[in-house]
């Protein structure tokens, strides 16, 4: 009994960050992976994984969707969300804002990239939304659709699925953590829900007309996700004010730190740790360092080379490329330009 009792008491303390990175030095978050790791575990995770395979392929298009998001939300930020193993490995093992912002996106990431397969007819288990539900006049929800008359419309077409999405990315990647109650546990489900919350949140309504010459008698509308760039952004600003949070008394939620802080609410982003610095190299925390990153040299913002820098200060070189010059406008409308050997500056922090 022992010997069988080992192995799975070993697996589900190991953390499960451990199965999302995999070949080389790169991050690879391939949920196929994560299946392999995690055969004897029981649960809904595990049924995904021994029995759906376009599901889990769905599902690996989500992370990776949600981690290129991070890459671009990131890309003028000392940390900017490198897959390089020996840094996200262990951004994912602490309990920052930048883990709290990748759980976030990667939930997000998998519940949009299961919508979408259910809206497209992909997956043999889901498929669009066809709930038709006639609207009373003056509903709420007409005010966010077109602006129209009002007259007979109704829900049909094609609305996205959001809620198997969410199903699906909770099944996957909450259910294995349904027994414990650590700190950093619960901050990771509360941000998987932040990230799945941007979606849902976020829906919006799409209607057509129909009727003899636009006539608009009838009215067909449906619910559709915001763009993933929307919910990346959204999520960004979550990130910027994200919120601290320490144990509470009852061993399985969390408390803002801090007495004047607000409690977050579903959609905040929550953190236990504070962020290291992310200035110089350093494989404990696993920062990379910014040292060699191209930076901005009028900028304030956090591209400008004041802070990417870290104030280690800038070299810039000048870098001659082809491009558009002497532009004009030519009525109507057309614009011609001239290729020109032009000198860009590029500065890099040292
Ligand atoms: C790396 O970071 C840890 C945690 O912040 C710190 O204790 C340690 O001194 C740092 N190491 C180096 C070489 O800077
Ligand atoms: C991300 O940061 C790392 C380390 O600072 C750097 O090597 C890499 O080139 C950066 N990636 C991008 C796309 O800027
Ligand atoms: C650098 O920042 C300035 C000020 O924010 C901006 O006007 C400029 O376009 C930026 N340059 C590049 C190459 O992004």
């Amino acid at each position: 009994m022992h010997a069988v009792l080992v192995p799975v008491y070993l697996l589900l303390i190991t953390p499960i960050t451990s199965s999302w990175w995999a070949a080389g030095s790169q991050v690879v978050m391939d949920p196929h992976s994560i299946c392999k790791k995690s055969r004897k575990i029981k649960g809904k995770m595990s049924e995904i994984c021994r029995t759906d395979s376009p599901l889990l392929d769905e599902i690996s298009k989500g992370v990776k969707q949600g981690h290129d998001e991070c890459q671009y939300q990131f890309r003028y930020r000392r940390w900017n969300c490198t897959a390089s193993k020996r840094s996200m490995k262990k951004v994912l093992l602490r309990d920052t804002r930048e883990t709290g912002f990748v759980n976030a996106l990667t939930a997000a990431g998998v519940a949009y990239a299961i919508t979408r397969a259910c809206t497209m007819n992909v997956l043999t288990d889901c498929s669009c939304n066809k709930n038709v539900k006639r609207m009373k006049k003056g509903d709420k929800r007409t005010s966010n659709a077109m602006n129209l008359p009002e007259s007979k419309w109704q829900w049909t077409g094609c609305g996205d699925n959001i809620n198997y999405g969410i199903k699906v990315s909770k099944d996957f990647m909450d259910s294995r953590y349904k027994k414990m109650s650590d700190m950093k546990t619960i901050v990771k489900l509360h941000n998987y829900a932040a990230g799945r919350m941007a979606i849902k949140k976020h829906m919006r309504s799409d209607c057509k007309c129909h009727g003899l010459s636009g006539s608009c008698a009838l009215r067909t509308c449906w619910r559709k996700m915001p763009t993933f760039r929307e919910v990346g952004n959204r999520l960004k600003e979550h990130f910027d004010g994200a919120a601290k949070v320490i144990a509470g008394n009852d061993g399985n939620s969390f408390i803002p730190d801090g007495d004047t802080i607000k409690p977050p609410n579903r959609e905040d982003l929550v953190y236990s740790e504070e962020s290291p610095k992310f200035c110089t190299p350093n494989s404990t925390v696993g920062s990379l360092g910014t040292q060699g990153r191209e930076c901005n040299a009028t900028s304030q913002g956090e591209e400008g080379c004041d802070i990417l820098c870290c104030g280690r200060g800038h070299t810039t070189i000048k870098k001659k490329a082809y491009g558009n010059c002497n532009c004009e406008f030519i009525w109507c409308c057309e614009v011609k330009c001239q290729t020109c050997l032009l000198e860009n500056e590029i500065s890099t922090c040292l």
